[in-house]
Order: structure tokens, then sequence, then C-alpha cells
């Protein structure tokens, strides 16, 4: 038989698929579909210190091989999260659940993550310096070196359980950004978040989304983001979650040979929302098509 199973961040996953932010909201709404307790773990929705609205809308604009998004962060905020989302999914989910926490501020950065810290079903903190949809905040943070150093080190040292940062692909060179988050103390990395993009309705000659422009994902991205899990994993000794336009079995197992330890899966939820399912159930047939015996002994096996 054979072994799905990876070690992130010193939590053992039964395997390696992880629903990503803002595809599976709380979680429990999948869970009316089917055993969530099959995922590896998922990242909840992008949480702030304050609730939020979110942008104006159109928020979606549809694409070739994927789609732009502007929702803006949109959340009930830390303490309802806290008080409503945290223990409902508790009813469903008896595995650790990954928060996804976003700011605006280092200190606001910080002390949401020191709230979700305390929560006994929260396994890692991952900080999102890379929405491309808000001002002020999100990527602005994670597109310097040294802003991510900023976030990583006020963060790691307002919590105890594992930080992953999740990192933006618009930049000239994510290793280094990933590098500095590493010198901070970060426990591990997720990347990619969205490609910033635009699409024009011909009818109005006007942006689609109300915002104008919006993060694009899906499966056209997944090369792109394969080639930067790669050049990050060549970079840091630290866990490298891997995302970006994956969509099947194989995918999952491309990201690993390229050197990601566990793998989120977000357009295709949106698409399918037994994406993650069936993601999972194709993996054992998947790696004995390609002899592999266990998951974990492949992860960045094309550097070898
Ligand atoms: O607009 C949004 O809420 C997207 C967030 C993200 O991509 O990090």
């Amino acid at each position: 038989m054979v072994d799905t199973s990876v070690d992130l961040c010193g939590i053992r996953l039964s395997n390696p698929v992880i629903p990503a932010s803002g595809t599976f909201g709380y979680g429990y709404e999948f869970a009316e579909l089917y055993d969530i307790n099959m995922l590896g773990t998922f990242s909840f929705k992008g949480t702030t210190l304050q609730p939020r609205f979110g942008n104006p809308t159109p928020r979606i604009a549809e694409c070739t091989a994927g789609m732009i998004n502007s929702v803006g962060l949109q959340n009930p905020g830390v303490d309802k999260v806290i008080s409503e989302e945290l223990p409902r999914l508790s009813r469903f989910f008896n595995k650790k659940v990954m928060a996804n926490v976003g700011g605006f501020s280092i200190e606001e950065y910080a002390e949401c993550a020191s709230r979700l810290d305390k929560c006994d079903i929260v396994g890692w903190l991952e900080i999102n310096i890379s929405c491309p949809n808000v001002h002020g905040g999100g990527m602005s943070f994670g597109t310097s070196p040294l802003a991510a150093a900023e976030v990583t080190r006020a963060v790691k040292k307002a919590v105890n359980k594992p930080v992953i940062i999740k990192l933006s692909p618009n930049v000239t060179d994510i290793a280094a950004i990933a590098s500095a988050c590493e010198g901070e103390g970060a426990d591990g990395v997720s990347l990619i978040n969205t490609l910033l993009g635009m699409r024009i309705d011909l009818k109005t000659k006007k942006p689609i989304i109300a915002n104008r422009k919006g993060g694009f994902s899906g499966e056209a991205i997944f090369p792109i983001a394969l080639r930067m899990v790669n050049d990050v994993y060549s970079a840091v000794k630290i866990p490298v979650v891997g995302i970006g336009g994956v969509a099947s079995a194989e995918n999952v197992i491309e990201m690993m040979l390229a050197g990601a330890t566990a793998v989120e899966v977000g357009a295709a939820n949106l698409v399918e929302p037994f994406a993650c399912k069936n993601i999972i159930e194709a993996l054992p047939l998947t790696m004995e098509k390609y002899n592999i015996n266990s998951l974990s002994e492949i992860i960045g096996g094309a550097n070898g």
C-alpha cells in the first residue's frame, strides 16, 4: 500500500492536499457535501482583526483556464471567527486547521495571529502578505524582503504555533522574499498567491472588475507556480507549500517533485466542489502508476 502522508512543520497530514484560503470558506459549507476529515487539512477564509465588507462588485471575471477575483478580504473579523466559525467547524472537523491571517499593519498581523494561536483547533498560522486586492496592506508587505521580514518577526514573537508565510508571485525574486522570512524564523512558506490581472468588457469598454484589476488563478498559472516553488525550494530549508493551478493528482505529484511538502488547491474548488475529494481519491492509483511508494520521499525529487 502506498503512503500518502507528509509532515508539515511537525504535524502529520494523512495526505498533502489542502484547500486554499478563500476557496473553502470556514470548511463546514463543504462538510454538507463530503466528510472533510479526508483532507490533509484546509486553510480557512482570510481573517483580519476587524470585520471587512470587501470590495465593490463585480469581483469576478472569467478567463481562459482561470479566473480573476477581487474579493478584498471580506470576512467577519477575528473575534467572530473565534466565537462562531471555529466552534461550528469543530463539530465537523477533527483535525488541525490552517488559520489564514490578513492585515494592514505589522501590529494588526501580530494581534490577529496571536488571537488565533490560542485556538485549540488551529494547527498553523498562514500569514497572507500577498493579497493583491487591498490597499495599504496585503501584497505591499510581500513585495519587499524587508517588510516581509518585519511581519515575520512580529508574528513569530506573538505566537507559539508554526508560522507559514504566504508569498506573492508579483515580484522579481520570490526566493529572496522567502529567504528573508526564513531568516526571521518562519516555519514554512506557501506560494503562489494570485497573479495581478485584468479583463475589459468590450460592450462597456470598461474593466469587468469594479476594482479594475484582481488576482488571476486557475490551471493556466500552474507552470508559473511550479517554477516559483522550485526556485524557493532551492533557496530555503523550511517546508514549502505549493499553490497555483493544481487540479489533479498528477499536479500534486509534480508540485512535490518541484519541492512542495504539501499542496494547496484553490480555483479548482470553485469549479468543482468535489475537486479535493477527487484528487485525494486518485492519489494512490496515480502514485502506483508512477512507481511512487511514499509521497514524502519524492519532495524536491526533480532537483536530485
Ligand atoms: O481579494 C481577496 O480577498 C483575495 C485574497 C488573496 O488573494 O490573498
